[in-house]
């Protein structure tokens, strides 16, 4: 993203000088710092095994989990768990979770937009 705004800015390769690059890491990180720890303070802990490949919003292979019923999600983890429902990898990862925490993190989805 850096060396694509140097080359938007017409800074070319050689050119582009140690402190340039010094001073847009630094505009870049203190412009993603506030993003990261907004997000991390409403993302509970448990739900971090899951955001990797069921992201809060925007896209996903997978059909999305955000906005999605909390009793839906309950019951589809149950399903994996139970082998009732066949699974790839969701069979594994719903075996490693109490009740309490997929209620926890259904009710979470549940209310993410
Ligand atoms: C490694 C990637 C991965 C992780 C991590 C992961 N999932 Fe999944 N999830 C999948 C895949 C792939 C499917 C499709 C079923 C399958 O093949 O296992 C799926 C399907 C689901 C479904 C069914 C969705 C639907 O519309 O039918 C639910 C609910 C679900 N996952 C919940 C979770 C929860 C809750 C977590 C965290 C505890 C989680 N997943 C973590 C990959 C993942």
């Amino acid at each position: 993203m850096i060396a694509r705004r140097a080359r938007a800015a017409g800074i070319k390769g050689r050119r582009f000088s140690g402190v340039m690059k010094t001073r847009l890491i630094l505009a870049a990180i203190s412009l993603a710092a506030p993003l990261a720890s907004a997000a991390a303070a409403v993302l509970p802990p448990l739900v971090a095994g899951c955001i990797g490949c069921h992201p809060a919003s925007g896209d996903s292979m997978l059909p999305p989990l955000a906005g999605r019923d909390a009793g839906a999600i309950v019951a589809a983890m149950d399903a994996f768990r139970t082998g009732g429902r066949p699974a790839t990898v969701m069979d594994r990862i719903a075996k490693g979770f109490t009740d309490n925490e997929i209620a926890a993190i259904a009710a979470w989805y549940a209310a993410q937009r």
